[in-house]
Protein backbone atom coordinates (compact mmCIF):
# COMPACT_ATOMS: atom_id res chain seq x y z
CA UNK A 1 0.00 0.00 0.00
CA UNK A 2 0.97 3.61 -0.88
CA UNK A 3 0.67 6.28 1.23
CA UNK A 4 -1.20 9.25 0.12
CA UNK A 5 0.77 12.31 0.56
CA UNK A 6 -0.84 14.53 2.78
CA UNK A 7 0.94 17.61 3.51
CA UNK A 8 0.84 20.00 0.79
CA UNK A 9 4.64 20.30 0.73
CA UNK A 10 5.00 16.53 -0.88
CA UNK A 11 7.60 15.63 -3.71
CA UNK A 12 4.77 13.60 -5.19
CA UNK A 13 1.93 14.45 -7.63
CA UNK A 14 0.80 11.11 -7.22
CA UNK A 15 2.89 8.03 -5.84
CA UNK A 16 0.51 5.34 -7.00
CA UNK A 17 1.51 5.76 -10.54
CA UNK A 18 5.19 4.20 -9.45
CA UNK A 19 3.39 0.93 -8.27
CA UNK A 20 3.20 -2.04 -11.01
CA UNK A 21 -0.60 -2.44 -11.16
CA UNK A 22 -0.45 1.39 -12.74
CA UNK A 23 -0.78 1.22 -16.30
CA UNK A 24 0.53 4.52 -17.94
CA UNK A 25 -1.32 6.42 -20.94
CA UNK A 26 1.15 5.45 -23.00
CA UNK A 27 3.94 2.86 -23.57
CA UNK A 28 7.25 3.48 -25.50
CA UNK A 29 9.49 1.44 -27.21
CA UNK A 30 6.87 -1.09 -27.44
CA UNK A 31 4.80 0.15 -30.08
CA UNK A 32 5.87 -2.26 -32.28
CA UNK A 33 4.79 -5.45 -30.17
CA UNK A 34 1.85 -3.81 -29.56
CA UNK A 35 1.16 -3.54 -33.16
CA UNK A 36 2.30 -7.02 -33.37
CA UNK A 37 -0.01 -8.66 -30.33
CA UNK A 38 -2.89 -7.00 -32.44
CA UNK A 39 -1.96 -8.73 -35.83
CA UNK A 40 -1.99 -11.93 -33.89
CA UNK A 41 -5.26 -11.32 -32.45
CA UNK A 42 -6.68 -10.10 -36.40
CA UNK A 43 -5.16 -13.23 -37.47
CA UNK A 44 -6.35 -16.12 -35.14
CA UNK A 45 -9.81 -14.95 -35.20
CA UNK A 46 -11.19 -18.39 -36.61
CA UNK A 47 -8.91 -21.00 -35.03
CA UNK A 48 -9.53 -22.90 -32.14
CA UNK A 49 -9.54 -21.07 -28.91
CA UNK A 50 -6.55 -23.66 -27.92
CA UNK A 51 -4.18 -22.31 -30.78
CA UNK A 52 -4.82 -18.29 -30.35
CA UNK A 53 -2.47 -17.71 -27.94
CA UNK A 54 0.83 -15.40 -27.82
CA UNK A 55 3.76 -16.49 -25.24
CA UNK A 56 5.35 -13.14 -23.96
CA UNK A 57 9.10 -13.98 -23.03
CA UNK A 58 11.57 -11.41 -21.36
CA UNK A 59 13.41 -10.87 -17.71
CA UNK A 60 11.81 -9.40 -15.08
CA UNK A 61 10.94 -5.37 -15.48
CA UNK A 62 11.38 -5.45 -19.15
CA UNK A 63 7.57 -4.66 -19.47
CA UNK A 64 5.36 -7.68 -19.37
CA UNK A 65 3.02 -7.41 -16.99
CA UNK A 66 2.65 -3.48 -18.76
CA UNK A 67 2.57 -5.07 -22.21
CA UNK A 68 -0.33 -6.76 -21.73
CA UNK A 69 -2.50 -4.71 -19.50
CA UNK A 70 -1.60 -1.50 -22.14
CA UNK A 71 -2.70 -3.88 -24.88
CA UNK A 72 -5.82 -4.61 -22.97
CA UNK A 73 -6.61 -1.04 -22.12
CA UNK A 74 -6.37 -0.06 -26.08
CA UNK A 75 -7.80 -2.60 -27.49
CA UNK A 76 -11.32 -3.06 -28.77
CA UNK A 77 -14.09 -1.81 -26.40
CA UNK A 78 -16.36 -5.25 -27.34
CA UNK A 79 -13.69 -7.43 -25.16
CA UNK A 80 -13.56 -8.15 -21.74
CA UNK A 81 -10.11 -8.89 -20.19
CA UNK A 82 -9.81 -11.64 -17.28
CA UNK A 83 -6.40 -10.98 -16.28
CA UNK A 84 -5.00 -13.34 -13.62
CA UNK A 85 -1.74 -13.79 -12.16
CA UNK A 86 0.22 -17.14 -11.42
CA UNK A 87 1.88 -15.43 -8.19
CA UNK A 88 -1.82 -14.40 -6.86
CA UNK A 89 -2.37 -18.04 -7.25
CA UNK A 90 0.73 -18.98 -5.97
CA UNK A 91 0.53 -21.87 -9.43
CA UNK A 92 -2.15 -23.74 -8.42
CA UNK A 93 -4.40 -24.56 -11.22
CA UNK A 94 -7.68 -24.40 -8.90
CA UNK A 95 -7.09 -21.01 -7.35
CA UNK A 96 -6.28 -19.66 -11.07
CA UNK A 97 -10.01 -20.90 -11.94
CA UNK A 98 -11.27 -19.48 -8.86
CA UNK A 99 -9.64 -16.19 -10.07
CA UNK A 100 -10.85 -16.07 -13.76
CA UNK A 101 -14.60 -17.11 -12.35
CA UNK A 102 -14.32 -14.37 -9.88
CA UNK A 103 -13.74 -11.87 -12.83
CA UNK A 104 -16.91 -13.00 -14.62
CA UNK A 105 -18.83 -13.69 -11.50
CA UNK A 106 -17.77 -11.08 -8.25
CA UNK A 107 -18.27 -12.36 -5.23
CA UNK A 108 -17.82 -15.78 -6.12
CA UNK A 109 -15.83 -17.72 -3.06
CA UNK A 110 -12.04 -17.19 -3.89
CA UNK A 111 -11.50 -21.07 -2.47
CA UNK A 112 -13.70 -24.38 -1.77
CA UNK A 113 -14.45 -25.96 -5.36
CA UNK A 114 -13.09 -28.59 -6.91
CA UNK A 115 -11.00 -28.50 -10.21
CA UNK A 116 -14.37 -30.28 -11.71
CA UNK A 117 -16.78 -28.40 -10.40
CA UNK A 118 -15.03 -25.14 -11.31
CA UNK A 119 -14.83 -26.56 -14.88
CA UNK A 120 -18.31 -26.83 -15.07
CA UNK A 121 -19.24 -23.00 -13.23
CA UNK A 122 -16.73 -21.70 -16.23
CA UNK A 123 -18.71 -23.68 -18.84
CA UNK A 124 -21.61 -22.31 -17.19
CA UNK A 125 -20.80 -18.60 -17.03
CA UNK A 126 -19.39 -18.46 -20.24
CA UNK A 127 -22.55 -20.27 -21.70
CA UNK A 128 -24.90 -16.86 -20.86
CA UNK A 129 -21.69 -14.83 -21.53
CA UNK A 130 -22.37 -12.00 -24.05
CA UNK A 131 -18.47 -10.61 -25.96
CA UNK A 132 -15.16 -11.87 -26.26
CA UNK A 133 -12.80 -12.12 -23.66
CA UNK A 134 -8.83 -12.03 -24.20
CA UNK A 135 -7.14 -14.19 -21.07
CA UNK A 136 -4.18 -12.85 -19.94
CA UNK A 137 -1.80 -15.11 -17.46
CA UNK A 138 1.20 -13.53 -16.23
CA UNK A 139 4.00 -14.80 -14.44
CA UNK A 140 3.10 -18.41 -16.19
CA UNK A 141 7.03 -19.66 -14.73
CA UNK A 142 5.34 -20.05 -11.42
CA UNK A 143 2.01 -21.97 -12.91
CA UNK A 144 5.18 -24.78 -14.29
CA UNK A 145 7.29 -24.49 -11.48
CA UNK A 146 4.76 -25.10 -9.14
CA UNK A 147 1.93 -27.57 -11.88
CA UNK A 148 4.60 -28.68 -14.11
CA UNK A 149 3.15 -30.72 -17.08
CA UNK A 150 -0.22 -31.68 -15.00
CA UNK A 151 -1.06 -28.26 -14.70
CA UNK A 152 -0.38 -27.19 -17.99
CA UNK A 153 -2.18 -30.17 -19.24
CA UNK A 154 -5.11 -29.03 -16.87
CA UNK A 155 -5.03 -25.48 -18.26
CA UNK A 156 -5.43 -26.68 -21.81
CA UNK A 157 -7.69 -28.60 -21.06
CA UNK A 158 -10.04 -25.60 -19.43
CA UNK A 159 -9.22 -23.78 -22.73
CA UNK A 160 -10.24 -26.63 -24.43
CA UNK A 161 -13.76 -26.09 -23.68
CA UNK A 162 -16.43 -25.76 -26.49
CA UNK A 163 -18.00 -22.43 -25.31
CA UNK A 164 -14.32 -20.78 -25.34
CA UNK A 165 -14.12 -21.48 -28.86
CA UNK A 166 -16.66 -19.18 -29.06
CA UNK A 167 -16.04 -16.66 -26.75
CA UNK A 168 -11.97 -16.69 -26.06
CA UNK A 169 -10.24 -14.05 -28.52
CA UNK A 170 -6.83 -14.55 -27.69
CA UNK A 171 -4.66 -15.99 -24.20
CA UNK A 172 -1.62 -14.12 -24.29
CA UNK A 173 1.23 -15.86 -20.97
CA UNK A 174 3.67 -13.84 -19.84
CA UNK A 175 7.11 -15.58 -18.93
CA UNK A 176 10.39 -14.37 -16.86
CA UNK A 177 12.34 -17.24 -18.39
CA UNK A 178 12.68 -17.96 -21.91
CA UNK A 179 14.70 -20.89 -20.97
CA UNK A 180 11.67 -22.71 -19.33
CA UNK A 181 9.61 -22.89 -22.14
CA UNK A 182 12.52 -24.88 -23.64
CA UNK A 183 12.69 -27.55 -20.97
CA UNK A 184 9.09 -28.17 -21.10
CA UNK A 185 9.22 -30.58 -23.69
CA UNK A 186 5.35 -31.10 -23.61
CA UNK A 187 4.62 -27.89 -24.77
CA UNK A 188 4.61 -28.29 -28.76
CA UNK A 189 8.38 -26.63 -29.58
CA UNK A 190 7.00 -25.76 -33.03
CA UNK A 191 4.11 -23.81 -32.05
CA UNK A 192 5.59 -22.26 -29.04
CA UNK A 193 7.98 -20.60 -31.60
CA UNK A 194 5.41 -19.31 -33.91
CA UNK A 195 3.64 -17.69 -30.84
CA UNK A 196 6.34 -16.50 -28.82
CA UNK A 197 7.67 -12.62 -28.30
CA UNK A 198 10.67 -12.67 -26.80
CA UNK A 199 11.06 -8.76 -25.56
CA UNK A 200 14.14 -7.58 -25.92
CA UNK A 201 15.80 -5.33 -23.17
CA UNK A 202 15.70 -1.58 -22.99
CA UNK A 203 18.89 0.28 -24.46
CA UNK A 204 20.48 2.97 -21.88
CA UNK A 205 18.45 5.67 -23.41
CA UNK A 206 15.25 4.44 -23.60
CA UNK A 207 15.35 3.39 -19.78
CA UNK A 208 16.67 7.10 -19.59
CA UNK A 209 13.58 7.90 -21.40
CA UNK A 210 11.25 6.11 -19.58
CA UNK A 211 12.19 6.62 -16.24
CA UNK A 212 11.82 10.50 -17.25
CA UNK A 213 8.42 9.79 -18.51
CA UNK A 214 7.38 7.90 -15.15
CA UNK A 215 9.28 10.30 -12.90
CA UNK A 216 6.81 13.20 -14.67
CA UNK A 217 3.98 11.53 -13.52
CA UNK A 218 4.85 10.85 -10.08
CA UNK A 219 6.43 13.65 -8.84
CA UNK A 220 5.90 17.86 -8.98
CA UNK A 221 7.78 19.36 -11.66
CA UNK A 222 9.77 21.70 -9.81
CA UNK A 223 10.78 18.57 -7.25
CA UNK A 224 12.91 16.75 -9.83
CA UNK A 225 16.18 17.53 -10.66
CA UNK A 226 18.24 16.32 -13.41
CA UNK A 227 20.79 14.60 -11.21
CA UNK A 228 18.54 12.57 -9.81
CA UNK A 229 16.73 11.19 -12.68
CA UNK A 230 20.44 10.70 -14.29
CA UNK A 231 21.24 8.29 -11.54
CA UNK A 232 18.27 6.59 -11.02
CA UNK A 233 18.81 5.88 -15.27
CA UNK A 234 22.35 4.73 -14.41
CA UNK A 235 22.00 2.56 -11.51
CA UNK A 236 19.10 1.03 -13.41
CA UNK A 237 20.72 0.45 -16.96
CA UNK A 238 24.01 -1.06 -14.71
CA UNK A 239 21.50 -3.89 -13.55
CA UNK A 240 20.31 -4.60 -16.63
CA UNK A 241 17.40 -2.37 -16.85
CA UNK A 242 15.06 -3.82 -14.24
CA UNK A 243 12.56 -0.83 -14.29
CA UNK A 244 10.75 -2.19 -11.39
CA UNK A 245 14.08 -1.87 -9.50
CA UNK A 246 13.74 2.07 -10.96
CA UNK A 247 10.06 2.38 -9.65
CA UNK A 248 10.65 1.68 -6.26
CA UNK A 249 13.86 3.62 -6.18
CA UNK A 250 12.47 5.99 -7.02
CA UNK A 251 9.25 5.39 -4.63
CA UNK A 252 11.31 5.29 -1.42
CA UNK A 253 13.58 8.26 -2.79
CA UNK A 254 10.56 9.82 -2.63
CA UNK A 255 8.92 8.80 0.70
CA UNK A 256 12.75 10.28 1.93
CA UNK A 257 12.01 13.47 0.41
CA UNK A 258 8.70 13.66 2.50
CA UNK A 259 9.96 12.14 5.89
CA UNK A 260 12.73 14.78 5.64
CA UNK A 261 10.29 17.62 4.76
CA UNK A 262 12.56 18.25 1.94
CA UNK A 263 10.93 20.10 -1.58
CA UNK A 264 13.17 18.57 -3.59
CA UNK A 265 14.53 15.23 -4.56
CA UNK A 266 18.11 14.82 -4.25
CA UNK A 267 21.23 12.52 -4.62
CA UNK A 268 21.43 11.97 -0.53
CA UNK A 269 17.27 10.65 -0.60
CA UNK A 270 18.49 8.26 -3.80
CA UNK A 271 21.48 6.84 -1.95
CA UNK A 272 19.20 6.18 1.54
CA UNK A 273 16.89 4.63 -0.77
CA UNK A 274 19.26 2.61 -1.80
CA UNK A 275 19.83 0.99 1.89
CA UNK A 276 16.25 -0.77 1.42
CA UNK A 277 15.63 -1.47 -2.17
CA UNK A 278 18.02 -4.54 -3.50
CA UNK A 279 17.33 -5.30 -7.78
CA UNK A 280 17.07 -8.74 -6.04
CA UNK A 281 14.50 -7.69 -3.57
CA UNK A 282 10.69 -7.81 -5.22
CA UNK A 283 9.79 -4.99 -2.67
CA UNK A 284 6.35 -4.74 -4.72
CA UNK A 285 5.71 -8.25 -4.42
CA UNK A 286 6.36 -8.30 -1.02
CA UNK A 287 2.97 -7.10 -0.28
CA UNK A 288 1.52 -10.19 -1.77
CA UNK A 289 2.74 -12.20 1.10
CA UNK A 290 0.74 -14.01 3.69
CA UNK A 291 1.06 -13.00 7.32
CA UNK A 292 2.79 -16.30 8.02
CA UNK A 293 4.68 -16.00 5.18
CA UNK A 294 6.31 -12.53 6.06
CA UNK A 295 6.94 -14.16 9.33
CA UNK A 296 8.95 -16.90 8.50
CA UNK A 297 10.93 -14.51 5.62
CA UNK A 298 11.45 -12.54 8.69
CA UNK A 299 13.14 -15.35 10.66
CA UNK A 300 15.62 -16.51 7.86
CA UNK A 301 16.99 -13.44 7.62
CA UNK A 302 17.38 -12.84 11.11
CA UNK A 303 18.78 -16.10 11.54
CA UNK A 304 21.17 -15.61 8.74
CA UNK A 305 22.13 -12.13 10.11
CA UNK A 306 24.02 -14.88 12.79
CA UNK A 307 25.46 -17.04 10.14
CA UNK A 308 28.50 -15.81 7.92
CA UNK A 309 28.46 -19.02 5.76
CA UNK A 310 24.98 -17.90 4.32
CA UNK A 311 22.86 -21.15 4.65
CA UNK A 312 20.37 -21.99 7.93
CA UNK A 313 18.62 -25.19 8.63
CA UNK A 314 14.88 -25.19 8.73
CA UNK A 315 14.68 -25.97 12.17
CA UNK A 316 16.46 -23.05 13.40
CA UNK A 317 14.60 -20.65 11.44
CA UNK A 318 11.36 -22.48 12.84
CA UNK A 319 12.70 -22.11 16.30
CA UNK A 320 13.03 -18.22 15.14
CA UNK A 321 9.41 -18.24 13.95
CA UNK A 322 8.19 -19.44 16.88
CA UNK A 323 9.99 -17.28 18.92
CA UNK A 324 8.01 -14.33 16.70
CA UNK A 325 4.84 -15.57 16.93
CA UNK A 326 5.40 -15.87 20.34
CA UNK A 327 6.27 -11.73 20.78
CA UNK A 328 3.69 -10.57 18.10
CA UNK A 329 0.93 -13.46 19.54
CA UNK A 330 0.53 -15.00 16.25
CA UNK A 331 -0.51 -19.04 16.65
CA UNK A 332 2.69 -20.55 15.47
CA UNK A 333 1.61 -22.70 11.98
CA UNK A 334 2.96 -26.32 11.99
CA UNK A 335 6.07 -28.06 10.40
CA UNK A 336 4.36 -28.95 7.49
CA UNK A 337 2.39 -25.72 6.18
CA UNK A 338 5.68 -24.15 7.17
CA UNK A 339 7.53 -26.49 4.60
CA UNK A 340 4.96 -25.41 1.84
CA UNK A 341 5.53 -21.95 2.37
CA UNK A 342 9.54 -22.20 2.59
CA UNK A 343 8.66 -23.75 -1.24
CA UNK A 344 6.30 -21.03 -1.41
CA UNK A 345 9.09 -18.54 -0.92
CA UNK A 346 11.34 -20.10 -3.13
CA UNK A 347 9.11 -20.38 -5.18
CA UNK A 348 8.64 -16.32 -5.51
CA UNK A 349 12.30 -15.94 -5.33
CA UNK A 350 12.27 -14.77 -1.88
CA UNK A 351 14.71 -17.44 -0.29
CA UNK A 352 16.62 -20.14 -1.87
CA UNK A 353 16.25 -24.09 0.06
CA UNK A 354 17.94 -27.43 -0.66
CA UNK A 355 18.90 -30.17 1.28
CA UNK A 356 21.62 -30.62 3.31
CA UNK A 357 25.00 -32.41 1.58
CA UNK A 358 28.19 -33.29 3.56
CA UNK A 359 28.81 -32.08 6.97
CA UNK A 360 25.43 -32.23 8.18
CA UNK A 361 23.78 -35.03 10.50
CA UNK A 362 20.63 -36.52 8.27
CA UNK A 363 19.59 -35.19 5.71
CA UNK A 364 18.04 -31.40 6.35
CA UNK A 365 16.77 -28.25 4.37
CA UNK A 366 19.08 -25.54 4.31
CA UNK A 367 17.71 -22.30 3.68
CA UNK A 368 19.27 -19.04 2.06
CA UNK A 369 18.83 -15.26 0.78
CA UNK A 370 19.19 -15.31 -3.21
CA UNK A 371 21.88 -12.85 -2.76
CA UNK A 372 19.99 -10.27 -0.79
CA UNK A 373 21.42 -8.57 2.68
CA UNK A 374 19.37 -10.26 5.57
CA UNK A 375 19.57 -6.70 7.17
CA UNK A 376 17.79 -5.33 3.94
CA UNK A 377 15.32 -7.96 4.00
CA UNK A 378 14.76 -7.68 7.67
CA UNK A 379 14.42 -4.37 7.88
CA UNK A 380 11.36 -4.59 4.76
CA UNK A 381 9.49 -7.10 6.31
CA UNK A 382 9.49 -5.34 9.49
CA UNK A 383 8.46 -2.44 7.63
CA UNK A 384 5.75 -4.08 6.16
CA UNK A 385 4.67 -6.74 8.96
CA UNK A 386 4.69 -2.92 10.51
CA UNK A 387 6.64 -4.09 13.52
CA UNK A 388 10.00 -2.47 14.76
CA UNK A 389 13.22 -3.76 16.16
CA UNK A 390 12.85 -1.97 19.28
CA UNK A 391 9.45 -3.83 19.73
CA UNK A 392 10.89 -7.39 19.00
CA UNK A 393 13.86 -6.27 21.64
CA UNK A 394 12.10 -4.62 24.43
CA UNK A 395 9.92 -7.53 24.38
CA UNK A 396 12.78 -10.13 24.71
N1 LIG B 1 7.88 1.05 -22.02
C1 LIG B 1 7.54 1.41 -20.80
N2 LIG B 1 6.99 2.62 -20.56
C2 LIG B 1 6.64 3.00 -19.31
N3 LIG B 1 6.80 2.24 -18.23
C3 LIG B 1 7.33 1.00 -18.39
C4 LIG B 1 7.73 0.52 -19.67
N4 LIG B 1 8.22 -0.73 -19.54
C5 LIG B 1 8.13 -1.04 -18.24
N5 LIG B 1 7.59 -0.01 -17.55
C6 LIG B 1 7.31 0.01 -16.09
O1 LIG B 1 8.38 -0.66 -15.44
C7 LIG B 1 7.93 -1.47 -14.37
C8 LIG B 1 8.30 -2.92 -14.63
O2 LIG B 1 7.56 -3.40 -15.75
P1 LIG B 1 6.69 -4.74 -15.69
O3 LIG B 1 5.69 -4.68 -16.79
O4 LIG B 1 6.14 -4.95 -14.32
O5 LIG B 1 7.83 -5.81 -15.99
P2 LIG B 1 7.72 -7.40 -16.08
O6 LIG B 1 6.28 -7.77 -16.06
O7 LIG B 1 8.40 -7.73 -17.36
O8 LIG B 1 8.48 -7.92 -14.89
C9 LIG B 1 6.40 -1.26 -14.31
O9 LIG B 1 6.14 -0.25 -13.36
C10 LIG B 1 6.06 -0.79 -15.72
O10 LIG B 1 4.89 0.03 -15.74
MG1 LIG C 1 5.24 -8.89 -14.63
Amino acid sequence: MVALPTSRGSVFKDPRTLCPDYVPPKAPFREHELEKLRAVQMDSRDKPAEYRRVFITGRYGTGKTLLTKFYAATTRQDQQTLYVNCIDCRGKIPSLLHEIIRSLKPGFPRRGYSLYELRETLAEILRKHRGRILLIIDDLDILLHKSGSEGWKNLQDILKLEVFDSTLNLTVYTINHIDLLDRMDFLNQALVERDLFDLRGYSKTEVEAIIRFRASLAFREEALGQDFLTEVAEKTSSIGGNLAYAMELMLKAGELADLTKSDKLTLNHLYEAEKTVHPRFKGFLLEKLEKHEKILLLSTARTLKRKPYGEASLSEVEEEYRRLCRILGYKPRGHTTLFHKVKNLSLLGFVTHKLSGLGYRGKTTLLGLPGTPPSLVESRVEESLKISIKNIYSKR
